[in-house]
């Protein structure tokens, strides 16, 4: 399976609108957003990664990640040049995608919670259909929602409902089959102009082919946008982190225990970072 991380907003929240200031690359915490979207699709057993984000940010992200050799993985890049949708990545990445099936995550969506990863490799085993969680919120209308009867069938989608069915968020992380190419291209721009998730979805539901998993009560889906959320993110990984030394989101980490590379290069790795982040690494190095 394949993954794309679409990166594409700005910190609008947070700066001058005229500033175009990436947000995935604000750390949450002790590192940068966009470690916690790479890392999920790690936790998923996904080895080549697309990141798309816009022409000014590209250049700064090839900086931070490369191109994935030192992860034991494949990083490659594209260029969104207008925010046109969440659907518009699948044919952005296209010839990424070259008929295998696809993941895709938001760069600003923070997953945690225990059995992550098992959860994880069942959502990207699929090869038919689609795979959707839901997340229950007090806020729904902010969000993709679905409503669904007591057997977990997919009943309706909407996006940003003023009434919403149900109390279910559709978290920004989603995995299809090697249909989704096609489909984005038969979507056509909705009202604001994007090529919707919601819509893309949809098609999967008219075809009985859309499953959704739910996060329970004890799942963390965390969102980033504002001040206030960048520090309660920041202060969620701190506290984890502080209590049980297990650090979230570190790419390092996953890539060794994943067996993408051997504790001498996460060593190296480690080393590279005059931080207490690197520290941890350095330490892991004796375990793996
Ligand atoms: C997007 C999707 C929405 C989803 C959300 C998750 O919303 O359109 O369905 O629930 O991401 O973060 P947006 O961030 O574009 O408002």
């Amino acid at each position: 399976m394949k993954g794309i991380i679409l990166a594409g907003g700005t910190a609008s929240r947070l700066f001058p609108a005229t500033t175009v200031v990436s947000k995935q690359l604000l750390p949450i915490y002790d590192k940068p957003m966009i470690y916690y979207p790479l890392s999920t699709l790690m936790l998923s057993g996904i080895r080549e990664v697309l990141l798309i984000s816009t022409p000014t940010h590209i250049p700064l992200f090839q900086e931070l990640l490369g191109d994935g050799a030192h992860l034991g993985m494949s990083i490659s890049y594209q260029i969104q040049e207008q925010p046109k949708g969440l659907a518009e990545a699948f044919i952005l990445g296209k010839e990424f995608i070259n008929n295998d099936p696809c993941a895709l995550v938001l760069g600003d969506n923070i997953f945690f919670g225990h059995g992550f990863s098992n959860i994880l490799k069942d959502m990207s085993s699929v090869t038919e259909g689609a795979k959707i969680f839901g997340y229950y919120v007090s806020n729904p209308q902010e969000y993709g929602v679905v409503e669904f009867d007591k057997d977990y069938n997919v009943l309706s989608l909407e996006e940003k409902p003023q009434t919403p069915k149900s109390n279910y968020a559709i978290p920004g992380l989603y995995f299809y089959d090697n249909t989704v190419v096609d489909r984005a291209l038969s979507l056509t721009p909705s009202l604001r102009g994007e090529l919707e998730i919601t819509d893309l979805n949809n098609t999967y539901l008219q075809d009985k082919s859309l499953k959704v998993s739910l996060l329970g009560r004890g799942f963390a889906w965390l969102d980033t946008g504002t001040p206030d959320f960048l520090l309660e993110a920041s202060s969620f990984v701190r506290t984890i982190q502080h209590r049980q030394n297990h650090y979230i989101a570190c790419i390092e980490e996953i890539a060794a225990r994943n067996k993408w590379i051997t504790s001498e290069q996460l060593h190296k790795l480690g080393s590279a970072y005059k931080t207490e982040y690197g520290q941890y690494i350095i330490e892991l190095c004796e375990e793996i």
